[in-house]
């Protein structure tokens, strides 16, 4: 069932993609269905950067070319997915490890796009625990911050990122002010990055339900958000 929500979500997005532009491309099991619909229309589009190595070997596979974000100068869409997603389209990411480009990517775009089941919508976000990416030899010092900010560490087993370094999931933080949480985490020394999406969160929301897909969009005047449905 989730897996059908995903893949609604992941076509939908196809809207959102503009000819003869390069998309940003993010990492995970919705977003693999993500790329199975842009490949459907891989002649009408320059190419793609990607958060990880998977999505660049599956974005290859199609034969969509993978380019270096250095080399691109607009990035006018990413699209991915999230662990959690509440109302103010702010999220957790980090599910598949790949948080830090992630996060590079989702500062660079202009639009971010976030696909996800109906699973995924929380109130309040702190549900699943906060992936942190740490540098290795600061793992054991982190942890200790990070419990002094009033959360409890796991490290990731057998998990090394695209980047070489690890994640430790943090259980019981407090994510009243997830902006605030999220400045806190990153200026830790070691902390490569946090898995909260709060300062540059999403811009729409592609939420895959039975009935459709329902999409909501940040406005940029106020903090209203827009519901409707449309087919997927
Ligand atoms: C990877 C991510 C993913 O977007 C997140 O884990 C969601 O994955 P899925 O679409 O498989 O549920 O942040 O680092």
């Amino acid at each position: 069932m989730h897996d059908e929500l995903k893949k609604k979500a992941g076509w939908a997005a196809l809207k959102y993609v503009t000819s003869g532009t390069i998309i940003g491309v993010g990492t995970g099991s919705t977003i693999s269905y993500f790329i199975d619909a842009l490949a459907s229309m891989k002649h009408e589009i320059i190419g793609a950067v990607s958060s990880s190595e998977t999505s660049s070997a599956r974005l290859q596979a199609y034969g969509i070319p993978v380019m270096d974000l250095n080399d691109v100068n607009i990035l006018s869409l990413y699209v991915d997915g999230a662990d959690e997603i509440n109302k103010q389209l702010q999220m957790i990411k980090g599910g598949g490890a790949a948080l830090t480009r992630e996060k590079i990517i989702a500062a660079v775009s202009d639009c971010f796009v976030c696909v996800v089941d109906s699973s995924k919508q929380v109130d309040t976000l702190g549900r699943v625990p906060l992936p942190v990416e740490v540098i290795p030899m600061a793992r054991a010092y982190v942890a200790r911050q990070l419990i002094r900010l009033g959360g409890r560490p796991e490290y990731r087993q057998n998990v090394v990122t695209d980047n070489g370094n690890i994640i430790l999931d943090v259980y019981h933080l407090n994510m009243s002010h997830p902006i605030q949480l999220e400045k806190s985490i990153n200026a830790l020394t070691g902390v490569v990055t946090v898995g909260l999406f709060a300062h540059r969160g999403a811009d729409v929301a592609l939420i895959g339900r039975a009935q459709g897909v329902q999409v909501i969009t940040k406005t940029t005047q106020n903090s209203d958000n827009i519901i409707f449905y449309s087919d997927a």
